[in-house]
């Protein structure tokens, strides 16, 4: 097949949700009905078993599962679907923003007797700022759950786009009749049990006014039938175009656990989810199908054994075909490498193991030689952009235990930055201690036992009074100057010397938006 065959068969996604949604349910349902996986049970298990993991060291041990498992690839009608996970509980850090960058499109579930949940919220709005088309998926409709019109118009608030429903629930709970298709005019017949792997045994019922419907299902249909009305005097009709910018989201109804409504989410994927399309370099545009390899570091992971440092990149191709053994240019170093001990992903076919395309992802096991946001390609200098780095949320003091250390610390701690597990600020002020800032408190845990195995260095986290930081610009050199000789206290730098805006609340932070109206703050840097 032709690389621009191969590009437009891609579909690249990222599942995000709040805690116990159903993601992996979900998950695990769509890899069954694309017969990824034959028997339910093997996504389920490995997250039983991180959450039996009280600490660091068990994590780690797990990495070898979970690097293959966080990212899965199955192939479904004729398009190649990369599915990637997002962490969520108390794994949740800078990496679960980062994957975002590396998709074209995220299904977000939302639990239907929860409505929009706040770790949700987080991550819709770095999709909002990226304009990721969303597909919704609103779960456990076999529950007593909230009203699906609540639903839509929380949904609507939150994401700031306009939300169209494709299927209605009829009933909900124990008087769960099924989903009505609001497209194709038909109902879907609830019934419930893990076996099905496919809905083509499905009993479907045609036609909104069906008599035979409003019968069997009594007022649960009425209510219905009342909701699909309004909905569809009120809402929009669907813009393929308004979804692919981000602007509308296809909504769909169901119940994970009981294998209903999967298949028509995946179905949305294939249809309507976009390929890969173009990438932004500093150089110039990069077309996904274009004859030469290029791909972007958008993590890295430590891997089972630290004494080695081995680490594995993770890969979005960018463009053209990667072969494994070809050899690659990083762009930032020089360096080539030859990549043979390639990590696959969980896949049907044994070609797609050895070959990747654009929206495909890629593991590289290396000893430090790739960081976040470098770029491979197959000899041409690019670079990326539109790798964030987020503003952290939780923020430690750090100290050595052994002075004679520091410098360790230090060596560490840029390198760990680099890597991107932790954000590391020199704060301005003489004699103040390193701060780290995170995202997620595992961060904090998995930098002191990283630094602790591998640089030697017994570090002391201790309590910041910092809550927010902001990175700042000013277009007048004098502006900023003031702004930083006034506020020497609340200002550090970070590991490319950024310098960022420490807050101990949102309110001194408005204080400081409102008296240098100079300063631009920023929430958001970019790579490079
Ligand atoms: P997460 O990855 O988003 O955290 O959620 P996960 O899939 O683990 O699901 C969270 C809980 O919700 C699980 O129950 C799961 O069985 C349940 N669940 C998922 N989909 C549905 C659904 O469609 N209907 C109902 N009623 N429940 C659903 P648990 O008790 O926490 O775990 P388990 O003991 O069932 O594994």
């Amino acid at each position: 097949m032709s690389i621009p065959d191969e590009v437009k068969r891609r579909r690249t996604f990222a599942i995000i949700s709040h805690p116990d949604a159903g993601k992996t349910t979900l998950t695990e349902k769509l890899l069954l009905f694309a017969g990824a996986i034959q028997i339910a049970g093997s996504v389920k298990a490995r997250k039983a078993s991180r959450h039996a993991a009280s600490d660091w060291m068990e994590i780690e041990k797990q990495r070898g599962i979970s690097v293959a498992s966080s990212v899965m690839q199955m192939e479904y009608r004729d398009c190649v679907i990369n599915l990637l996970d997002t962490p969520g509980h108390q794994d949740f850090s800078e990496d679960t923003y980062r994957v975002l960058t590396a998709v074209d499109a995220a299904l977000m579930v939302i639990d239907a007797a929860n409505g929009v949940e706040p770790q949700t919220i987080r991550l819709l709005q770095v999709c909002r700022a990226r304009n990721t088309p969303i597909i919704t998926f609103v779960n456990k409709l076999d529950r007593e759950v909230r009203e699906p019109l609540d639903l839509v118009s929380e949904i609507e608030d939150h994401l700031g786009m306009e939300v169209i429903p494709f299927s209605w629930p009829v009933g909900m709970g124990r008087s769960f009749g099924g989903v009505f298709d609001i497209r194709r005019d038909q109902m879907r017949v609830f019934r419930a049990g893990e076996a099905r792997h496919s809905n083509e045994n499905d009993e479907l019922i045609p036609g909104l006014e069906n008599p035979e419907i409003a019968k069997r299902f009594g007022s649960a249909f009425t209510k219905a039938h009342e909701e699909i009305e309004l909905i569809k005097e009120a809402s929009p009709e669907f813009d393929h175009a308004a979804f692919l910018a981000g602007k509308q989201t296809p909504m769909f109804f169901g119940s994970a656990i009981n294998n209903f409504g999967v298949q028509e989410v995946l179905d949305a994927l294939v249809d309507l989810a976009p390929s890969p399309g173009p990438r932004t370099a500093l150089q110039r545009e990069v077309q996904p199908d274009e004859p030469k390899f290029s791909g972007v570091v958008f993590k890295v992971q430590a891997n089972m054994d630290p004494a080695h440092r081995d680490r594995v990149a993770f890969v979005r191709v960018s463009s053209g075909r990667f072969e494994r053994g070809m050899r690659l240019k990083v762009a930032r170093t020089g360096k080539e490498i030859r990549p043979n001990n390639v990590v696959s992903f969980l896949s049907q076919r044994r070609e797609l193991l050895d070959e990747a395309y654009a929206g495909d992802i890629i593991g590289i096991p290396n000893h430090g030689v790739l960081q976040l946001g470098d770029v491979l390609t197959e000899g041409e200098s690019l670079q990326f952009t539109g790798l964030p780095f987020f503003a952290p949320e939780l923020f430690q003091a750090v100290e050595v235990k052994d002075p004679l250390r520091t410098k360790q610390l230090r060596i560490g701690l840029t390198q760990l930055g680099e890597e991107g597990a932790i954000q590391v600020f020199r704060p301005q002020a003489a004699g103040g201690a390193l701060l780290l800032g995170a995202v997620g408190q595992l961060q904090f845990e998995v930098v002191a036992h990283r630094l602790k195995t591998e640089y030697g260095v017994e570090a002391r986290l201790m309590p910041s009074r910092y809550t927010m930081a902001r990175w700042f610009t000013a277009e007048d050199p004098k502006a900023m100057r003031k702004f930083m000789d006034s506020n020497a206290a609340n200002i550090a730098h970070d590991v490319v010397d950024a310098p960022a805006f420490l807050a101990s609340s949102p309110a001194q932070l408005r204080v400081a938006q409102e008296l240098y109206p100079g300063i631009t703050f920023h929430a958001m840097r970019e790579h490079g």
